[in-house]
């Protein structure tokens, strides 16, 4: 019995007068299990003796019926706070109905990290899971291109009282948060330190993303303010780290993982990816030009310990379908395509032998 079992079998209870389940409210939290004994605390906007009664039964019934017929339940209920900036902070948790977050970073720049990003994202929608993506490279956000939506604005939508940003979404239904959005395209946009936490925070914090199964976000290459933000207001299922095979990216590739391992952000690696592994015409297939090497990372990880999650071919098309926002991905039957997918079952698999993200981080 996991934590995450309990919010699945919580998410049949609905708050009578929020109409919303527990979970999507943010009302649950505390989850404690041991044995088949589960605790926690739930927040009801009515706190009358009734509908205590009520909806704590309605609690017990559900997690009975699709979690263990045997199972104890203890809650602890108190009242939600009308105003929803006073309510306790659990209940604000960014990101909260998010399953697993992934950050893809890199040392080095230009090595593809968006690009990966964009067809990890477009790959996992593919099969059926709801994906949202925040563009967390904030000095130069590429996801509105490689998702053909340079020409879309966010939205804006009430949400339990609070006005929250709601995300542009591509037309097989990615999700996107991206400071493109907002800043004009031709215009530079100069952060400094302070101003890109708070674009970042901003993302986190007042996005109004739903339900979710993945959240990918999209660092900016290196390791700065951006990284050190995204440890504190998310609470990360893992990194990935991608390289291409060449000697100088490796070393960056490597600086990359030590980052998440570091005390002070402790970030479980899923994997290194390596793009641009080799050369494959598109007209013969079967050749493979190694141009930056062979097989350098798939050695890196090998020496880091960590999975080599997938090795992604340079194929011309692949960046064409990136500038032209059709991720490559989308392109069936192709060898890129499958290499895609094969890396994102790999990352699947990665986030599966997690224990359950920690629902409530911070
Ligand atoms: N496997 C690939 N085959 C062909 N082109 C690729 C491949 N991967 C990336 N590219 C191209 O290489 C360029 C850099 O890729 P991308 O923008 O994804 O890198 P990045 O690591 O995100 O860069 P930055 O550090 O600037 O954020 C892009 O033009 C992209 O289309
Ligand atoms: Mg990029």
């Amino acid at each position: 019995m996991t934590k995450g079992d309990i919010l699945k079998g919580l998410e049949y209870v609905v708050e009578p007068d929020l109409k919303k389940n527990i979970v999507e409210a943010r009302l649950v939290s505390n989850i404690r299990i041991d044995g088949n004994k589960v605790s926690f605390d739930l927040a009801v906007n009515n706190p009358a003796m009734h509908n205590r009664k009520r909806i704590t039964d309605a609690c017990e019934h559900y997690l009975q019926m699709h979690v263990n017929k045997d199972i104890e339940v203890d809650i602890n209920v108190s009242a939600l706070s009308s105003d929803p900036n006073e309510r306790p902070s659990e209940q604000r948790k960014h990101l909260s109905e998010v399953k697993h977050v992934i950050a893809v970073a890199s040392g080095k720049g230009g090595v593809g990290k968006s690009t990966v990003t964009a067809n990890l994202a477009t790959s996992l929608v593919k099969q059926g899971y709801k994906v949202g993506l925040i563009d967390a490279d904030i000095y130069g956000p590429s996801m509105p291109m490689m998702f053909d939506t340079v020409h879309e604005k966010p939205g804006v939508q009430d949400v339990d009282g609070r006005r929250m940003i709601t995300p542009v979404e591509s037309p097989w239904g990615v999700k996107i948060i991206s400071i493109g959005y907002f800043a004009d395209p031709e215009q530079a946009v100069v952060w400094r330190g302070p101003m890109a936490t708070k674009a970042l925070q901003q993302m986190f914090r007042d996005v109004y993303w739903g339900d979710l199964d993945f959240m990918l976000i999209d660092l900016p290459p290196g390791t700065g303010d951006v990284h050190l933000t995204l440890v504190k207001e998310a609470p990360l299922t893992g990194a990935i780290v991608v390289s291409t095979p060449q000697a100088v990216a490796l070393a960056d590739a490597k600086k990359g993982v030590a980052m998440f391992k570091i005390d002070e952000i402790n970030v479980p690696v899923l994997g290194i990816v390596e793009n641009m592994s080799y050369f494959m015409p598109e007209d013969m297939p079967d050749k493979k030009y190694h141009i930056f090497g062979k097989d350098g990372a798939k050695l890196l990880a090998e020496d880091l310990k960590v999975t080599l999650l997938g090795q992604i071919p340079l194929v011309q098309s692949v960046r064409e379908a990136g500038d032209a926002g059709r991720p490559a991905v989308l392109q069936a039957n192709t060898p890129q395509a499958k290499a895609f997918d094969d890396f994102a079952q790999r990352v699947i698999d990665e986030v599966a032998k997690r224990k359950q993200p920690q629902m409530n981080l911070n």
